[in-house]
């Protein structure tokens, strides 16, 4: 037998610590898969949510942690990172971590909270929910922070995948049995290495800490208007501000809020109301005055929905046969639909918050959230 396969290997990282080791690299991986699909917003907001409570125990961990969880165990020097590269056989630890390993970690870490909070900031200021939800009316520069959300989250996969290289290469080359470590907690090294206390390395704590952060992650994903995606700060009371309107325009459907669409469209279905999607829905001439009233101070020169993005509705023309709500609602599908029983044009049967002028991927109820 090859004597190097025997490198001593004493344990280092705490049960605990291997809990938010391998929550960190499950759910990274998970909210990077679920990115891209506007119907995974939801899940993927909450794998990040969940990636930043993660850091931010790990954080603490500096502090309430034992000793080899502590920052003086990490070796984060440039020139031990440019010997361990440069001598990678005959490098000789000396930090528990080696530098690459240490680097990593804490570039890692870095990344996840720039590419989180950045994501954060991008609902915050796109759709009005949660913590940033602030920034929703103000001209914030989204496109800007959605390119540091995918650049700070592409370099992080990157970092992943570089560190689970170097492992890979550890494990078959120097023959540290390092890829096991993430399990055990053992780990081979030039220097003593502190073994934690009972308490960090107990079934216990370690238990409760996943089951804390698996739990957060569940209680949202049950009950999303809670902070960090609520968007109702955002709500528009239409029936205080367009009485009139809340009441004649609710008589056969759901209220379409005014700022689902552009001025020029709602003067358009105004000025049309006797030949309205097939019945006449004309009104007397003092009722349509103050309807026109309300919608004019209501309706945005240009929707942020963005179905009369150019142009206007064209008389009788439903929201749902423009390009923009097709594509919004490709990936339901048109026998989703039919399956479910479910008019298309019935938008609050899905959107929870439309009513009171708000679309966000978490207002969606349970039957759009059927698909998964
Ligand atoms: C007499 C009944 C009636 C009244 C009153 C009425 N509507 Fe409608 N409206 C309809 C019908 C029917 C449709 C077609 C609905 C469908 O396809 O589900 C429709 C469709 C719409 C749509 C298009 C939804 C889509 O598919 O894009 C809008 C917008 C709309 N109504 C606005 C209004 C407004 C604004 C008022 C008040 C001024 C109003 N409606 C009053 C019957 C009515
Ligand atoms: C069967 C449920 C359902 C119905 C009915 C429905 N939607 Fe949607 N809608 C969804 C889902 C699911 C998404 C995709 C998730 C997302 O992007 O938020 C979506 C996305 C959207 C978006 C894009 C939101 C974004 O993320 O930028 C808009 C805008 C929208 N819907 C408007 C409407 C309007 C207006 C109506 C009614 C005319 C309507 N929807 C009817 C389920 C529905």
């Amino acid at each position: 037998m090859d004597i190097k396969q025997e490198l001593q290997r004493e344990l280092f990282f705490s049960k605990t610590i291997r809990v938010y080791h391998f929550l960190f690299a499950l759910f990274i991986v998970l909210a990077y898969i679920s990115s891209g699909s506007d119907l995974f917003l939801l899940p993927h907001s909450i794998f990040g949510a969940i990636v930043l409570l993660v850091v931010f125990l790990r954080l603490i961990w500096f502090i309430a942690g034992e000793k080899g969880a502590k920052l003086n165990s990490f070796d984060l020097n440039f020139s031990s990172l440019k010997n361990y590269i440069l001598h990678y056989f005959n490098f000789k630890d000396t930090k528990p971590r080696n530098p690459a390993a240490s680097f990593a970690a804490i570039t890692m870490w870095i990344l996840a909270i720039v590419s989180v909070v950045s994501g954060f900031i991008f609902i915050g200021a796109k759709y009005g929910s949660g913590l940033f939800g602030g920034l929703y009316s103000s001209d914030f520069d989204i496109h800007t922070i959605k390119e540091i959300h995918e650049l700070a989250s592409n370099f992080l996969m990157i970092v992943a995948g570089i560190h689970v290289v170097g492992v890979i290469v550890e494990n078959f080359i120097k023959k540290t049995n390092i890829a096991k470590t993430m399990f055990d907690g053992k780990l081979h090294s030039d220097v003593k290495l502190e073994q934690p206390n009972q308490i960090h390395n107990s079934i216990i704590l370690s238990g409760t800490m996943g089951i804390l952060i698996i739990g957060f992650g569940m209680y949202i994903f049950i009950n999303p208007k809670m902070p960090l995606f609520d968007s109702s700060a955002n709500y528009i009371n239409y029936k205080l501000v367009a009485p009139t309107m809340t009441q004649e325009c609710t008589e056969c459907h759901m209220f379409y809020p005014p700022n689902l669409t552009n001025q020029k469209t709602q003067l358009e279905i105004l000025k049309n109301l006797p030949n309205h999607y097939g019945t006449d829905a004309s009104l007397d001439d003092a009722t349509l005055v103050t309807i026109t009233q309300e919608t004019m101070n209501l309706a945005p020169i240009e929707s942020r929905f963005r179905f009369d993005k150019e142009t206007f509705l064209t008389n009788n023309q439903s929201i749902t046969n423009t390009e923009r709500w097709k594509h919004d609602h490709e990936e339901l599908g048109e026998n989703w639909f039919k399956e479910n029983k479910i008019k298309k044009t019935s938008c609050k049967e899905c959107h929870t918050g439309i009513e009171n002028g708000s679309i966000t991927p978490y207002e969606l109820n349970k039957y759009s959230r059927l698909l998964w």
